[in-house]
């Protein structure tokens, strides 16, 4: 006789047992089969549309024959490269299969049950779902009417004594940032045990704002421990070759970090992959003029039609609602007709659609959608 089959809720944490589930920008399991034959736009995960630079596919090539043997667990050679571009010591790098997966470490590692994060509402919500599962709480700061965020209401909470921060720059989904003064008084309320994660998963497209500041030297010059999560998953287009680092404030913190993630977490071709994105700096430029360009022209095109959006640094534009309901309602609209954007929820009860700027074809085609739907 068999036994009955436990519960699996009960070999969980309570926390881990009600986590929300993390929902994507591109919905493969909702296509119908009639949408499934129309040409899909991708523009609800902030993906490169230019893709990578062909010497990315020369060393994926190259590195077919090595498949059977295991990475190099250090990624010392990678390290070594972007040490010398960041002008930085290589070993206040880590490195894992994204830059998600780096905030997944830190935040098992360094959160403790009743800790608290700062972050600002709307951000990337996945901070929210890591951090419930350790135990912490997130205080949200939400934006202001006028759609900027505020710095003395992210001071006001920062003072309180947080565990850490969660400072997401250009923010997901909005595209904001923090100006230099801004930044320099927020990092100055913190306490020296705040712990700054600074999340610039965007931060080379940041380019095209001239106020955008050097965060990282803003929070060297204050002494306060952080650590910066980049990705080649954007920019470099590498979204699918999973790939992410992180800057830390000293060689200590990334070696504590690194004991406390997985061993061989980034696949050799990976490697050889980033290495040669990295290499292709021009590659890199043409992209993010292209897609600068692009993101001006369509913001023209939604003042000019009264949308209201946020000043967004990164490769996407957020459109405000008034409700959930209404951003919701679009982005079924537009995925009815093969154009993937993202709805999610903004502050209170408010809406956003964020969308990803994409080629200008791409563009015109969402802009008449969106045209139609409103
Ligand atoms: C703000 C932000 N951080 C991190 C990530 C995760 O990036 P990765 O592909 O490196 O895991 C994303 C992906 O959308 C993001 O928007």
């Amino acid at each position: 006789m068999t036994r009955d089959v436990i519960d699996p809720k009960l070999l969980f944490r309570d926390e881990v047992v009600n986590l929300p589930v993390y929902k994507t920008g591109t919905k493969f399991h909702e296509l119908t089969e009639e949408q499934s034959k129309q040409e899909m736009l991708r523009l609800g995960s902030n993906e490169n549309p230019y893709g990578p630079s062909p010497r990315v596919f020369e060393a994926i090539q190259e590195s077919l024959n090595e498949v059977h043997l295991y990475p190099d667990s250090t990624c010392n050679d990678i390290a070594e490269k972007l040490g010398e571009k960041l002008e930085i010591d290589h070993g206040r790098l880590v490195f894992n299969s994204g830059s998600e997966a780096i905030l997944h470490a830190m935040v098992n590692a360094c959160l403790r049950p009743g800790d608290k994060v700062v972050s600002l509402v709307p951000s990337f919500p996945i901070i929210n779902i890591f951090a419930l599962a350790a135990g912490a709480s997130v205080i949200g700061v939400p934006h202001e009417d006028d759609l900027s965020f505020c710095a003395d209401k992210i001071c006001q909470a920062v003072g309180g004594g947080v565990r850490m921060v969660y400072l997401c720059m250009p923010n997901n989904p909005t595209g904001s940032y923090f100006t230099e003064p801004d930044l320099e008084r927020i990092v100055a309320t913190a306490n020296s045990e705040t712990l700054f994660v600074l999340d610039e998963a965007y931060v080379e497209f940041a380019g095209d704002k001239p106020d955008y500041p050097d965060a990282i030297k803003i929070l060297e010059v204050a002494g306060q421990p952080y650590i910066a999560l980049r990705t080649m998953s954007k920019a470099y287009a590498l979204a699918g070759m999973r790939i992410g680092y992180g800057i830390s404030y000293c060689e200590e913190f990334a070696g504590i970090l690194k004991r406390a993630s997985t061993v061989f977490n980034i696949g050799g071709m990976t490697l050889k992959a980033a290495e040669a994105a990295l290499a292709d700096q021009a590659h890199l430029t043409q992209c993010l003029n292209a897609i600068s360009t692009e993101k001006s022209r369509i913001e023209k095109e939604f003042a000019s039609q009264d949308i209201r959006f946020f000043n967004s640094a990164g490769n996407f534009i957020c459109i405000w609602f008034p409700t959930l309901e209404q951003a919701l309602t679009i982005e079924a609209g537009m995925q009815k007709n093969g154009i993937f954007t993202k709805g999610q929820k903004g502050r209170g009860t408010e809406g956003v659609l964020r969308i990803t700027i994409g080629k200008p074809v791409d563009n015109d085609r969402m802009l008449a959608q969106l045209r139609q739907l409103r």
